[in-house]
């Protein structure tokens, strides 16, 4: 989808279809502004049609009527935004993703649309970010597998959405440009995570990284199993060993150049198990179908790797993401074996399905090493998170309340759904290993926070968070702008902490 921004009149211009926000009242649409002006040069029609159709404005409906030649565009799409005492970006982000599928639906390939909402609390620039990653997003699809059986089962596409209005042109443009760099990156996070195990291996994952840094002028370091081992990081090399496809370690590096640095340092780390049979602790059925997605957290990173130079990030971004496929043979490493990981902690293995946290100790230490002031670490990594908060929500452990409230305050404007979860401290008897430092699982109860408590080991001393995305990388159904299968779960909030325009 061509995104684009023309400056002029928009109820003068011809399209497929017309987008224009509604706003919600007392459980009604509430038709003002552009939608009103639009009601009044259709003698009313428009909101005779709406209370029918029992259009109510609310956020993420939207409404679409046939102009019949009375109007140069010959469809118009409400986008429900809802109540405007409650109008955020996640408002416009679901009004123009229901109203994007709509005008789809309807065969549309041109659409307009008018500038979405803003206000005091919502600047026009975050709600154009928001509009283009509804449009975007809603209208994902993966297809790279759909073949010549469904030849005859088309879906269209909407070729061209064009924002018309009065605003600069420029600054317009730059948030046009912003949102589609962050939709873009999403986009790829869910491509990254869709893909079948049996493509996306370990080292699969090192090519696209070195395709991203090769596009993006970032530098990166792929470790294999040799290197690994006489590193001494032990826990990674130990999930690999059950698999021909070989673990790797990929760090890439992102310095600002041609702006102005703003002496941060960040590291982000992603778990990227490219499949999770669980090993000798062996999952069932339905526990391993979905385990072709529990790369979602390396898939995070390197998506949000790829977005920081086109937003303009200052901060200089490590981000490391730990590739290793946990699979069962004659090499696999087995429930009692004693890992010693990065750091010299050693690791009494009482799962080999909690795979996850070890993978991830190595890549902590590593990535503390690298001189980082702070670290964010993304994994699918407990069931336990999505027993707790239930679909869709992310688990957000840290070690730093700072570093909490931030991560919070951007997760809310990127309308990803984080909920803060306490590391209590006297569950670390739990985790106290046997004959060795700590054990790899604490049990069922307080699952997601043991897990926690076991990478907070691997901290080094440094203000770290953990997002648990277990509940959120995948989605049932399509919903909002998310579709069926995987989200992109925390790329769009970890842009929006590394880089201040987006
Ligand atoms: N990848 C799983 C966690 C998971 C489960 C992610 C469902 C997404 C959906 C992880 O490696 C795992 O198996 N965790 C175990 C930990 C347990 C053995 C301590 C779990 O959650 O059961
Ligand atoms: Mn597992
Ligand atoms: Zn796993």
């Amino acid at each position: 989808m061509d995104i684009r921004y023309e400056r002029g009149e928009v109820l003068e211009t011809a399209a497929d279809a017309l987008i224009v926000p509604v706003g919600a009242s007392g459980g009604a649409a509430e038709w003002n502004g552009l939608a009103a002006e639009l009601d009044t040069r259709l003698n009313g029609e428009l909101s005779r049609i709406g209370k029918d159709a029992r259009f109510s404005g609310k956020r993420g409906t939207s409404l679409l009527v046939p102009t019949l030649g009375r109007l140069p565009a010959r469809r118009v799409v409400f986008a429900g935004t809802g109540p405007s005492k409650d109008l955020d970006s996640e408002a416009i982000r679901r009004g123009w993703a229901a109203a994007v599928i709509a005008a789809r639906d309807a065969g549309a390939s041109q659409v307009i649309s008018a500038m979405p909402p803003g206000g005091a609390s919502l600047e026009l620039s975050a709600a154009l970010i928001a509009a283009v990653e509804g449009a975007r997003l809603a209208t994902y699809r993966f297809s790279t597998y759909i073949g010549t059986a469904r030849r005859d089962d088309p879906v269209p596409a909407v070729e061209r959405l064009t924002f018309v209005g009065d605003g600069d042109a420029k600054a317009v443009e730059s948030a046009l440009a912003n949102g589609a760099a962050i939709a873009a990156a999403v986009a790829m996070a869910r491509d990254l995570v869709n893909e079948p195990a049996s493509v996306l291996t370990p080292v699969a994952m090192a090519e696209h990284a070195e395709r991203i840094s090769a596009e993006h002028d970032l530098e990166i370091k792929v470790l294999g199993p040799a290197e690994l081992e006489s590193m001494g990081a032990g826990a990674i090399s130990a999930v690999g060993k059950g698999s021909t496809n070989e673990p790797r370690l990929i760090h890439l590096t992102y310095r600002p150049k041609g702006i102005e640095p703003d002496g941060r340092q960040v590291g982000l780390v992603g778990k990227c198990i490219t499949f999770d049979t669980g090993g000798y602790s062996i999952k069932p059925y339905e526990g391993m179908l979905e385990m072709k997605g529990d790369m979602a957290g390396g898939a995070a990173v390197l998506a949000a790797m790829g977005a920081l130079r086109p937003l303009g990030c200052q901060a200089v971004v490590h981000g490391v993401i730990c590739a290793a496929e946990n699979m069962i043979s004659g090499a696999a490493f087995r429930p009692g074996d004693i890992l010693t990981a990065l750091n010299g902690v050693t690791i009494e293995v009482l799962s080999t399905d909690a795979e996850g946290r070890l993978v991830l100790a190595d890549g902590l230490v590593y990535t503390a090493r690298l001189g980082v002031d702070e670290m964010i670490d993304l994994a699918t990594l407990t069931g336990a998170a999505n027993i707790a908060l239930g679909d869709g929500t992310t688990a957000l452990f840290a070690n730093d309340d700072g570093l909490a409230q931030r991560l919070l305050r951007h997760s809310a404007a990127a309308g990803e759904r984080f909920w803060r979860m306490p590391l209590i401290d006297e569950f670390e008897e739990k985790i106290r290993g046997d004959i060795g430092d700590i054990k790899n699982s604490g049990g069922r109860p307080g699952g997601a926070i043991t897990a926690a408590l076991f990478l907070r080991h691997f901290s080094e001393g440094l203000p770290w968070a953990h997002l648990d995305i277990a509940a959120s990388a995948r989605s049932e159904r399509a919903s909002g702008y998310n579709t069926k299968g995987a989200t992109g779960a925390g790329v769009r909030t970890l842009l929006r902490y590394l880089a201040p325009e987006a």
